[in-house]
């Protein structure tokens, strides 16, 4: 008989998940930290327009933020929580004082082909672990993004 964990899943892929869950995270938390470099640093005719866009897109961060964490956390680990961790373990690179437009919304673009695949990693992890909690977060995270991608490509022109 194989043991389960506290919410009825097998306790090793779940490990695995959080490990790959508190990757997406540091991903998360980096990106958030890009995102409000934008929205104060950008310049430029089209100021208004993205010192809002990138206040949604870091308050939308921030959600999954605690979102992803706490699922960790569900699945009985613990969500990493500091700065050195977060670089220690993230894809994405750290910008700083990016004031064009276009430049912050290719580097969006870049994070978003990080966090992508490691989304699509999670899923078919959750997926092969009957773990639906994981499963339907990771298929709103990438639906939304796919559209975010086709979006900001079309700002790009
Ligand atoms: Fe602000």
């Amino acid at each position: 008989m194989i043991t389960k964990n506290q919410i009825g899943l097998d306790p090793q892929k779940t490990k695995i998940l959080a490990e790959r869950l508190n990757e997406l995270l540091a991903n998360y938390q980096v990106f958030y930290m890009n995102t409000r470099g934008y929205h104060w640093n950008i310049k430029g005719d089209n100021f208004f327009e993205l010192h809002l866009k990138f206040e949604e897109l870091y308050n939308d961060s921030l959600v999954k933020i605690d979102e992803i964490a706490e699922r960790v956390l569900t699945l009985g680990h613990t969500p990493l929580h500091t700065f050195s961790d977060y670089i220690g373990h993230a894809k994405i690179d750290q910008d700083r004082n990016v004031t064009l437009g276009k430049e912050a919304i290719k580097n969006i673009l870049k994070a978003y082909a990080k966090l992508l695949p490691l989304e699509r990693e999670i899923l078919s992890i959750s997926e092969g672990s009957a773990d639906e909690g994981t499963n339907a977060l990771m298929s709103d995270y990438i639906r939304e993004q796919e559209k975010s991608i086709w979006m900001y490509s079309s700002y790009l022109g």
